[in-house]
C-alpha cells in the first residue's frame, strides 16, 4: 500500500507519525521531535492540521484539546546592504511595495 505523505517539507509519512505516537509521543511537539514533521520550510503550515488529526485519531484525545505545536516564523536572513538599497530606492520613489 502506498504510504501517505503528511509533511512534504520533511518527507514524513503517515506511517512514521503513527509509529512516533505508538512509541510514546502524545503531543504535537513530541511528534515533531520524533519525526521532524513541521520543521520544514513552511514551519508546519501545510502539515500541522494533519498531524493534529492523526494524533487525535490515534490517542483518542479530542481534536479540540490537541495543542498546536510551536513554530518559528519562516524567515530568511537578508544582507543589510540590500535593505539599505531598498530603503534608498523607496525614498527616491523607485519602489512601490505597498
Ligand atoms: S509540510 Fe510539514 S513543515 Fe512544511
Amino acid at each position: 500500500m502506498h504510504d501517505e505523505l503528511i509533511c512534504r517539507c520533511e518527507e514524513v509519512s503517515r506511517e512514521e507519525i503513527e509509529k512516533a505516537i505508538e512509541d510514546g509521543a502524545v503531543t504535537t511537539n513530541e511528534v515533531k521531535r520524533f519525526t521532524r514533521a513541521g520543521m520544514g520550510l513552511c514551519q508546519g503550515r501545510t502539515c500541522r492540521r494533519l498531524v493534529e488529526r492523526i494524533l487525535s485519531e490515534k490517542t483518542g484525545i479530542p481534536l479540540s484539546e490537541i495543542q498546536p505545536s510551536t513554530y518559528r516564523q519562516p524567515v530568511r536572513p537578508v544582507r543589510s546592504d540590500l535593505i539599505r538599497e531598498h530603503k534608498e530606492n523607496k525614498s527616491e520613489g523607485e519602489v512601490n511595495d505597498e
